[in-house]
């Protein structure tokens, strides 16, 4: 029976440190309330001349993983891309990536489910292979959030939080009886919430006012986003666990999409998960959206938190709003 699994991941932050107190320079805010309301201490954005779209941060990222999976391009059967920020309206990033690690025909699709990317994205991933459709894939998620937001007082409740990289996971299918690799998964969306985090702004037809109004600058009812993350989170993950016939004891590790400090210390309490169990990163790098999981776990198995036969639980929630949960063994 085909199982998918992780053969390697890699991760690439973008080159500019930027810290709350270089925020405080730019608009009203300070160390203090970021820290105490996200966690965030710093993060990382390009550089303002540079001229770089998530498809080159991806490439990096992705040669790090491939060679940690021994694989050439070549090897890939397809390649998903998570991102909200793509290099351009269309064509996809996944296209951009494909032609800058030398394919020449490799099938690539870009997902828009922002921070449950992971989520999503290793799902399909899962199908492609159980289906037998594509046995190596590559998953990408990458975000350059810098260049979009309003980094002044007006846009200070979501220009803190948001920081550029990304990460990449080789998955493999693998012909096994043992209960490695992608355990179950459970995926949600719901529309009714689309405009609680969004870029109103239409992809086509945009207006002289939709630019007045910042209708292309990110909105984001925080505390809305907030209650229901903090609700659907544990939720997911229990359907999750039932799906893969474990209980929360089974799980090594939770690695949490990183939105807000605050968000995943609440989930800790309410899945009453000990500090070891949970992996938090977001004090280093703010919220990279689709990038936030896959950088995470790279972090974790190079830390060797993530070892040979942990079980871990994936988790995220985000715009859409769309959320996940996917259990998976490591092999
Ligand atoms: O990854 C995608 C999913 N996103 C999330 O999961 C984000 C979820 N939401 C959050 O993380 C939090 O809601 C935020 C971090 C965005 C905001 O934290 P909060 O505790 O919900 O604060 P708030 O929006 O209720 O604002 C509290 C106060 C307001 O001032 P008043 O009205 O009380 O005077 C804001 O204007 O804090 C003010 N404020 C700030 N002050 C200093 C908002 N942003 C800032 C800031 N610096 N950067």
């Amino acid at each position: 029976m085909k199982k998918t699994v992780i053969k390697g991941t890699g991760r690439y932050l973008a080159s500019r440190l930027v810290t709350n107190e270089d925020l405080t320079k730019l608009m009203d805010t300070s160390d203090e309330w970021i820290q105490k309301r996200t966690g965030i201490k710093q993060r990382f954005w390009i550089q303002e001349d540079e001229k770089i779209g998530v498809s080159d941060l991806g490439l990096e990222a992705s040669k790090i993983a491939l060679k940690r999976a021994k694989w050439s391009p070549d090897d890939i059967d397809l390649i998903i891309f998570g991102t909200l920020s793509p290099d351009m309206h269309f064509p996809g990033s996944g296209c951009l990536l494909q032609h800058k690690l030398g394919l020449e025909k490799t099938p690539a699709f870009d997902i828009r489910q922002q921070c449950s990317a992971f989520l999503y994205g290793l799902t399909m991933a899962d199908a492609f292979i159980c289906s037998g459709h594509a046995n190596r894939i590559l998953f990408v998620g990458a975000e350059i959030h810098s260049t979009a937001l309003v980094k002044e007082t007006r846009g200070r409740d979501v220009s803190v939080i948001f920081g550029d990289g990304a990460g990449a996971v080789c998955l493999e299918g693998v012909d096994t009886d043992q209960p490695v690799g992608i355990l179950s998964s459970v995926l949600h969306s719901q529309g009714e919430l689309a405009t609680s985090l969004m870029m109103a702004v239409p992809a086509s037809n945009i207006t002289e006012d939709d630019i007045r109004q910042g209708r292309h600058n990110p909105f984001m009812d925080g505390r809305n986003v907030f209650k229901t993350a903090v609700r659907r989170l544990p939720e997911v993950a229990n359907d999750a666990l039932a799906k893969a016939e474990l209980s929360v004891d089974d799980i090594d590790l939770v690695i949490l999409h990183q939105a807000n400090l605050r968000i995943n210390q609440a989930v800790q309490q309410s899945m009453k998960l000990p500090d070891d169990k949970i992996f938090n990163n977001i004090q280093r790098y703010g919220n990279m959206t689709a990038a936030s999981i896959p950088v995470a776990l790279d972090e974790a198995i190079e830390k060797n938190i993530v070892k040979k036969g942990s079980t871990l639980l994936f988790l995220g929630l985000g715009a859409g709003v769309t959320w996940g949960g996917v259990i998976y063994k490591h092999s």
